[in-house]
């Protein structure tokens, strides 16, 4: 492009013909460029992998002629509505490969040919039909650790459940994370249990519809290694059997945020973990006003019984904010048996009474015994406040969503305390 600019700056003192002459030579320059790799700029990342990013290019098929010994190949955010056959067989050295936001819609079976040592695949914010991912698309990514295929296309399931095609995943024999869009009455068959060091699964889109349902088996042939499991922002009320969790003895990482599923049911399929240690429970704004009967009303109180598999959980960082917590039972919700593994604990945006003295006592207990608690946040935010900021539970130094880190400190306060 500076080329140009300079060829288009001398042509300003020429005569017309010679005008059009550079004028031609320009265009045709700026057609090479465009058609072929050069427009792509290389680099190298922090970990010293030759880098081509190719991203915003506008471009329509994956370019051809790159250096060949490309480890990272950023194409995110252009036009390609199809991975072909072959066409990224050259770049046998590739290790991350990011497509993310183009219009792919179809990826042949060969299309990821030659890449065996892909470890990070991206191809979020695609028209993706799972379903038509043709059975051996991925057999050439044994080494393949990260999947983020979330953000597709939806999936059309009237009434019965959707199945995954897990014969089209059973070929990623690496793989470690998977993000994916989680589809009503999910089942996962037999060919998942061949991913076995899957440690992180993270539902992106959720379409659970209401009344839709996880149940007992749901996870059955997920790998007992997980991790880490998210299912957020699921904005339909949906039941879970008490016994999703009990494929996942070794879970450290639970996160139901924004997934309106009632602090009851969330409560409930705890059980797996009692007495265990567990780094973050995320149960930010799991009831909702919409969500409002007898059986899950808006108003929660804890009960001694709600809390019996929460208390018996040695956990670093709770969240139970906006959670619909109206008033506790004397020796339920601040009844932790571990209260010493807390570093986090938020539970604003309840309307918990901290008036009678018996309350701000229990408070006041468990905070002298979580010893080693740095953020403590159960501050009081009023419905109609329109913006609320909340703390974010894997990062308590900042509010989540906030572009201004200034702390306010009427929503935090840090301990311990000096007593
Ligand atoms: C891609 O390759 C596979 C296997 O060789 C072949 O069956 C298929 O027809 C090819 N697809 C296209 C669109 O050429
Ligand atoms: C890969 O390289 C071969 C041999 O140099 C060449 O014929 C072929 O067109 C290349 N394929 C692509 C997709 O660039
Ligand atoms: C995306 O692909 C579809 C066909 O799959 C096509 O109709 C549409 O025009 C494409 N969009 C863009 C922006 O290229
Ligand atoms: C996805 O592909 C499956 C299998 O070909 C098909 O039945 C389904 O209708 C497709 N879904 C959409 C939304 O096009
Ligand atoms: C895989 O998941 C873990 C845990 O969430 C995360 O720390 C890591 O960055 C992920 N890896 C990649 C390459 O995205
Ligand atoms: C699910 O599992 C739990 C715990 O094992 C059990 O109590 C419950 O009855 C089961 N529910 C169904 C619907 O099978
Ligand atoms: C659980 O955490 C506690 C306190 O952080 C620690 O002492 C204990 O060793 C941990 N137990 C396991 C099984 O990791």
């Amino acid at each position: 492009m500076h080329f140009s600019y300079f060829l288009l700056k001398q042509g300003v003192n020429m005569s017309n013909g010679e005008r059009i002459f550079w004028l031609l030579i320009m265009l045709l320059t700026m057609f090479m460029y465009g058609a072929t790799n050069l427009s792509c700029d290389y680099g190298s990342n922090l970990k010293n992998q030759l880098v081509a990013h190719c991203d915003n290019r506008g471009f329509i098929s994956v370019p051809r002629n790159l250096n060949r010994n490309i480890q990272v190949l950023d194409l995110s955010n252009n036009l390609i509505p199809v991975i072909k056959n072959n066409t990224l067989i050259n770049y046998t050295k590739m290790e991350i490969l990011i497509l993310n936001s183009n219009n792919i819609s179809e990826v042949h079976e060969c299309g990821f040919e030659g890449l065996r040592y892909l470890r990070i695949l991206r191809m979020e914010n695609n028209a993706i039909n799972i379903s038509k991912l043709p059975s051996r698309v991925f057999r050439p990514l044994e080494n393949l650790m990260v999947l983020e295929i979330g953000w597709n296309e939806k999936q059309w399931m009237e009434h019965e459940s959707f199945v995954y095609p897990d014969k089209v995943f059973s070929n990623l024999k690496s793989l470690q994370n998977l993000s994916i869009d989680l589809f009503d009455r999910p089942v996962f068959g037999n060919g998942f249990k061949l991913l076995q060091n899957l440690a992180v699964l993270n539902f992106r889109r959720c379409y659970m519809r209401k009344h839709g349902k996880l149940s007992n088996e749901t996870f059955r042939n997920i790998s007992p290694k997980l991790r880490e499991l998210y299912i957020t922002r699921c904005h339909h009320f949906f039941h879970i059997d008490k016994g999703i969790l009990r494929y996942f003895p070794e879970l450290k990482i639970l996160d139901l945020s924004h997934s309106y599923i009632h602090l009851y049911q969330a409560l409930n399929i705890l059980y797996p973990y009692q007495n265990k240690n567990m780094s973050v429970i995320n149960f930010h704004h799991i009831s909702d006003k919409s969500i409002n009967n007898d059986k899950f009303p808006y108003s929660v109180i804890i009960t001694k019984e709600l809390m019996r598999y929460l208390r018996s959980i040695c956990i670093e960082a709770l969240d139970l904010s906006a959670t619909g917590i109206v008033d506790d039972e004397f020796y339920s919700l601040f009844s932790f048996q571990y209260p010493g593994c807390f570093k986090t604990f938020i539970i604003s945006a309840n309307r918990l009474p901290s008036t009678t003295l018996e309350h701000y006592m229990q408070t006041v207990v468990f905070l002298t015994r979580a010893t080693n608690l740095k953020t403590y946040d159960m501050s009081y935010l009023p419905a109609q406040f329109l913006n609320p900021l909340y703390l974010d539970v894997y990062h308590p130094e900042k509010f989540i969503g906030s572009h201004n880190q200034e702390k306010q400190h009427i929503f935090h306060q840090s301990f311990p305390y000096n007593y």
